[in-house]
């Protein structure tokens, strides 16, 4: 089959899809490969490794947009629409509930998209954890980072001090984020609450967590009491497919201790926090009500070489055989694939985000 990698160009994202190791297993199994022009670069990858790896370089995004197979990390924005053509596979993150825009663009042009948050395996989304992974253990960093007092922050540091109580981070969602999050408050000596409405990931985060990690039950109540002297709280929740619920209101903002700092992670589905609204590494905070937001929507791409290597770590096996076996073979073959399809021939193929887009939903026919 023949691929294109194009430049990712959303602003200051710096990974790339496939690492130049990637792309020689697909080039070693037949496939023919277009990098664009200097698309591994933000991550440390030259185009002479990539060319070493069996990768033809393309000059501009037309030529490798004019492929079979695009393989992405982010979803595509405006200047990007206009690549769009049927009988096209588009795989990489498109996170349709909160780009109405892109949703149109990908029916209209009957585009086969495929997104990684909705490829689900063995109850996982293997293809948004590595990504998750990375924004959980990110966002404590940030989250202290913002806490400093020149920062707009409280002036709270979150681990503890002879004779000075720890920071006290609340993190909503107890999935691979909200883990990876609560591991690092953990190891920085902070006291930690994990909150989740799933019982059965509670017991299990009870197990794997230290102990001074806390579980908690979400509900509106619960949430209430820990924000008050909470002094980070981080969003991590998710609902596959979905926009993501808004569990806190400006209402309990008012509540918090003034310099606390949100960090928003679910904001690439909308966000959970009411307050949110998306911002970028350029301009990752705004304060309102007094209380620091970090809602930045490409949180690993501050990260870009670790991202990429566990990015393509993960997306490799399903691109080859995407690639092996055209994309209506692996929809079929490949376990969990099929959950990835969102747009096929002109409609959405997915239930919930069909629901969050308002949209008609055609039932996916490689289920
Ligand atoms: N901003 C970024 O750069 C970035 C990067 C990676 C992932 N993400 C986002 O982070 C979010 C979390 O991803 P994940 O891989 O950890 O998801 P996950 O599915 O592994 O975990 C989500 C958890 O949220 C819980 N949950 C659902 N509704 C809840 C509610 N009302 N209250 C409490 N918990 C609830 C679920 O039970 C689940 O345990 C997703 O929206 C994902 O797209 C953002």
């Amino acid at each position: 089959m023949n691929i294109g990698i194009p430049k990712e160009i959303k602003t200051n994202e710096n990974r790339v899809s496939c690492t130049p190791a990637g792309v020689r297993h697909l080039v070693s199994s037949g496939h023919h490969v277009v990098v664009e022009r200097g698309a591994g670069e933000g991550s440390g990858f030259d185009d002479n490794q990539y060319r070493r790896s069996g990768a033809v370089i393309g000059e501009s995004p037309g030529v490798v947009w004019n492929n079979d197979l695009i393989v992405k990390v982010k979803e595509p924005i405006l200047p990007e629409f206009q690549f769009f053509r049927e009988g096209q596979i588009l795989f990489t993150y498109l996170h349709l509930a909160s780009a109405p825009e892109l949703a149109r663009h990908l029916v209209n042009s009957k585009t086969t998209g495929i997104a990684y948050e909705t490829v689900e395996h063995g109850g996982q989304l293997p293809l948004l954890s590595p990504m998750s992974e990375v924004a959980g253990k990110m966002s404590i960093i940030m989250g202290g980072f913002y806490l400093d007092k020149h920062q707009g922050g409280e002036g709270k540091l979150l681990g503890s001090l002879p004779g000075v109580l720890p920071g006290k981070v609340v993190i909503l969602g107890g999935g691979s984020a909200g883990v990876n999050a609560a591991k690092a408050a953990a190891g920085l000596g902070a006291q930690v609450t994990i909150m989740d409405i799933n019982q059965e990931r509670l017991r299990e985060l009870d197990n794997l967590l230290p102990p001074q990690v806390n579980t908690l039950y979400s509900n509106e109540q619960h949430l209430e009491e820990m924000l008050l002297d909470a002094d980070l709280v981080i969003g991590a929740v998710l609902v596959t497919g979905a926009k993501a619920p808004k569990l806190l209101s400006r209402a309990m903002l008012q509540k918090m201790k003034p310099g606390a700092v949100l960090v928003d992670i679910s904001i690439d589905q909308g966000g959970c926090f009411e307050t949110s609204r998306p911002t970028t590494h350029e301009n990752p905070v705004f304060i309102e009500e007094g209380i620091v937001h970090y809602c930045v929507a490409n949180m690993p791409a501050a990260y870009p070489r670790s991202s990429t290597e566990a990015l393509t770590g993960a997306t490799l096996p399903y691109i080859k055989r995407i690639a092996d076996l055209g994309f209506e073979g692996a929809l079929v073959m490949v376990p969990g694939l099929s959950g990835g399809l969102n747009t096929w021939s002109g409609h959405v193929t997915h239930k919930e985000v069909a629901i969050s887009l308002g949209l008609p939903f055609h039932e996916n026919p490689f289920i």
